[in-house]
């Protein structure tokens, strides 16, 4: 019984030792092999003429507007093809949602539009951006763009994207014809209680609705701008995540004119985009409407003629303010078409690209050699206010001025204020959000 067993031991070990030489016999033997035909080729990324990028310009002015500017690029480059990927959804809360994964996962199309400023801090963090100090030296944008924006495009001192807009975000917008008819003057509005006053009197000649405003965004939007109007030392200890007092008297009364203005608005705001809440003015079924002015390009698209069929004003309490919305675009790490990602960034933010874009997208080129006979005289208006307003405040609903966590939970905060309308629990939960994540308030805004 020993002796078999001994017997099978044996016969299995020369079973093994004969499938291991085999085993290594055949793998080294395939080393060696020359390189035929057959073999797997190589991967390495072939770089082939095309240019993807995402962006969430999906309303009939914001598509004529990217058309523009890709134009601007196929004119140049006739033998690239463009492949947009638009991902609808206002503010681009839709699109980030989607693209913030492919560009982690290493998946990042050529180029996506990005506010400038923190919305871009998850991706600089994670080494997934190029530095892009080259395209700056090269195109000598430095002379031509505004240090409030360089800084924007900046991390550790180095460039990470090129802006492709500046969009004002203070803007009351309204229907002209509907103040004219209600004895309105827009110009005499210059405060909250001349605006509510105005309202009134629309409500009370029939107007159901005297305020549009739509889905959560839209709102924190106008929550937004009532924070500005608290004043700018206010609104740079937001930013810089020094208020952290619920009862801060100035946090106070930003809720309560929230509170009131909301007394004025269509009741289906979250199934609302902003577009359809800036047609409804165009429509003239509402009068007013707080948005940044890519609102303009809106009323433009359908025909309307600023100072003749609609206008705008300052929000009250910021006339000498000018709140940035600045789009960008970057060249992501490892994308396919390196050569054309680049290609992309010189036309977004050259002159040509500047001034076929921004005059239908209702914003302003950044470069200060725009062709201003190419803007339309709400868009001459604000060249001249970019010039010369007193402060600048980024946004932080759209996304450049506070950390990514602060934006979430502010959305969060107001999409509950809008029904419940509790100032208490909405400041308090802002200011704790604040305190929780002091260590990312990275960046010291001077706004002053
Ligand atoms: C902003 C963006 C603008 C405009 C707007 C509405 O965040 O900066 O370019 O597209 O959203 O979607």
């Amino acid at each position: 019984m020993r002796k078999l067993n001994m017997k099978i031991y044996i016969l299995l070990i020369c079973l093994v030792l004969i499938s291991s030489v085999f085993l290594l016999s055949g793998c080294s033997s395939s080393k060696n092999l020359p390189e035929t035909n057959e073999s797997a080729p190589p991967v390495v990324k072939q770089e082939v003429n095309a240019l993807t990028f995402y962006d969430w310009w999906t309303s009939a002015s914001e598509s004529a507007a990217i058309n523009s500017l890709i134009k601007v690029f196929t004119d140049k480059y006739p033998s690239t093809a463009v492949m947009p990927t638009p991902v609808v959804g206002g503010a681009g809360y839709t699109m980030i949602e989607v693209i913030k994964p492919l560009v982690l996962a290493g998946e990042a199309p050529d180029a996506f539009q990005m506010h400038a400023g923190y919305e871009a801090k998850p991706y600089f963090d994670a080494g997934l951006l190029e530095p892009i100090d080259d395209i700056w030296q090269s195109e000598n944008l430095e002379n031509v763009i505004p240090v409030v924006i360089r800084d924007m495009c900046k991390f550790d001192g180095h460039y990470y994207a090129v802006p492709v807009d500046v969009h004002r975000s203070n803007v009351v917008w309204y229907n002209k014809p509907l103040l004219e008819k209600n004895n309105i003057d827009p110009n005499s509005i210059k405060t909250w209680d001349d605006f509510f006053a105005a309202c009134d009197k629309l409500k009370s000649a029939g107007v159901k609705y005297p305020i549009q405003i739509g889905e959560t965004w839209t709102a924190s939007h106008v929550f937004e701008q009532i924070l500005a109007s608290q004043g700018i030392d206010f609104y740079q200890d937001v930013v810089n995540g020094k208020v952290t007092s619920a009862s801060d008297p100035r946090l106070v009364k930003s809720f309560e004119i929230f509170q009131k203005y909301l007394s004025y608005t269509n009741p289906d705001a979250s199934g609302n985009t902003w577009d359809v809440a800036t047609k409804r003015i165009i429509k003239g079924e509402s009068a007013f409407n707080i948005m940044g002015d890519w609102a303009n390009g809106e009323f433009k698209i359908v025909g309307m003629v600023y100072g003749q069929d609609y206008g705008s004003f300052a929000v009250p309490g910021t006339s000498n303010m000018y709140g940035l919305v600045v789009d960008t675009f970057q060249h992501p790490k490892g994308v396919l078409h390196p050569t054309n990602s680049d290609n992309w960034l010189r036309v977004v933010v050259s002159k040509d690209g500047q001034d076929a874009f921004n005059p239908q997208k209702g914003s302003i080129s950044v470069r200060s050699d725009s062709d201003i006979s190419k803007y339309d005289a709400y868009q001459q208006s604000a060249i001249a206010d970019f010039k010369n307003v007193t402060y600048m405040y980024p946004s932080m609903v759209h996304g450049s001025g506070a950390p990514g966590s602060f934006l979430l939970k502010l959305n969060e905060v107001i999409a509950a204020y809008v029904n419940d309308l509790d100032a208490v629990k909405a400041a308090t939960a802002l200011t704790e959000e604040t305190k929780n994540i002091s260590s990312q308030y990275t960046k010291v805004w001077y706004l002053k």
